[in-house]
């Protein structure tokens, strides 16, 4: 099953590969019918986690190329409840052509793909958002009309949007500050390995924990939920941490005049973002959730199409 490309993680595709996905979800947005390549292809979407954004794109994606979506909420299979993981992946990938997960633990994403024969892709983990990421490149780069040298920051909670994020950014030359409280900071493993690329490729990372020197002539601010699914026990302790963090006009004054305002969505209006900067002109929400589908289009001609860069 070594053969298998997934995309658990934005490192599951080389650079190159990388500004591929990014160019042809762009180039296929006027006729995402252009080609079908997933015709009689089945793609699964296993699902622990609610979802509108991700979902909703998959399977149009999977239309809008030929193929049939197959939805699987969390009561129908019970993910890693009524079976073990590994044999919901055995099982599945001799039915389906691909699986699309959204699972809590990253690890059990990763026995998923280890034991499947079939590309797996991950929808979303604790760990990592890598399909949430290629929206977001590909939003900057369509607003922008480049990438490298970009300034982003990035203010709130250190999860797994930042993750994914980060590493994009670090390997297409964008640079990233990030700013979290110190208790909330990314995960030590993924900011030191992109701390460490950076240095390679002449790509700034830095933590700052003061969000208002980090927004400091930013081109974009990124903000995302204090309270990710799964940390609802967690509400009142996050709530109090992160109060100071939260994206609204004052904040996005100090940035550069032009700055663009990301999130990945699902927002908490008035905690995180206030409802003034969702609907200023500085946002690109709508925008990058669109891209979401670009993308994801993209990631399947790639996987399942045998189109490789
Ligand atoms: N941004 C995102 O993944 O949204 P959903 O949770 O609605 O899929
Ligand atoms: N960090 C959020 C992202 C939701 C799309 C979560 O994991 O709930």
């Amino acid at each position: 099953m070594s053969d298998v490309r997934h995309f658990l993680e934005l490192h599951d595709v080389s650079v190159d590969e990388l500004k591929h996905l990014i160019q042809r979800a762009h180039e296929t947005k006027q006729n995402p019918h252009q080609s079908q390549p997933l015709k009689n292809k089945v793609v699964a979407l296993a699902f622990q986690k609610p979802s509108m954004r991700t979902r909703v794109a998959f399977e149009v994606a999977v239309n809008q190329l030929g193929g049939a979506a197959l939805y699987l909420g969390k009561d129908d299979i019970q993910l890693g409840k009524r079976e073990p993981v590994r044999d919901v992946a055995r099982v599945m990938s001799r039915y389906v052509d691909a699986i699309v997960v959204r699972m809590y633990g990253h690890d059990e994403v990763k026995e998923m793909a280890a034991n499947s024969r079939v590309p797996v892709i991950n929808g979303l983990s604790d760990g990592a958002h890598p399909c949430q990421a290629l929206a977001d490149i590909l939003t900057l780069q369509e607003h922008f009309k480049k990438l490298e040298g970009l300034k982003v920051t990035y203010v709130g909670d250190g999860n797994n949007v930042l993750h994914s994020l980060a590493r994009a950014c670090v390997r297409l030359g964008i640079h990233l500050t990030v700013s979290t409280p110190q208790a909330y900071k990314p995960d030590g493993a993924v900011w030191k390995e992109v701390c460490d690329l950076a240095k390679t490729n002449n790509t700034q990372m830095v933590w700052e924990e003061d969000p208002q020197k980090a927004v400091k002539g930013t081109q974009a601010i990124y903000t995302d939920v204090w309270i990710s699914m799964g940390q609802e026990e967690e509400a009142a302790q996050k709530r109090d941490a992160f109060a100071a963090y939260q994206v609204n006009a004052q904040l996005l004054a100090l940035a550069d005049s032009d700055c663009r305002v990301l999130h990945c969505l699902p927002a908490h209006r008035g905690e995180e973002i206030t409802d003034e900067v969702m609907e200023s002109p500085q946002s690109s929400v709508y925008d990058q959730a669109e891209n979401r589908l670009h993308a994801q289009r993209a990631l399947l001609e790639f996987l399942l199409g045998g189109r490789k860069s």
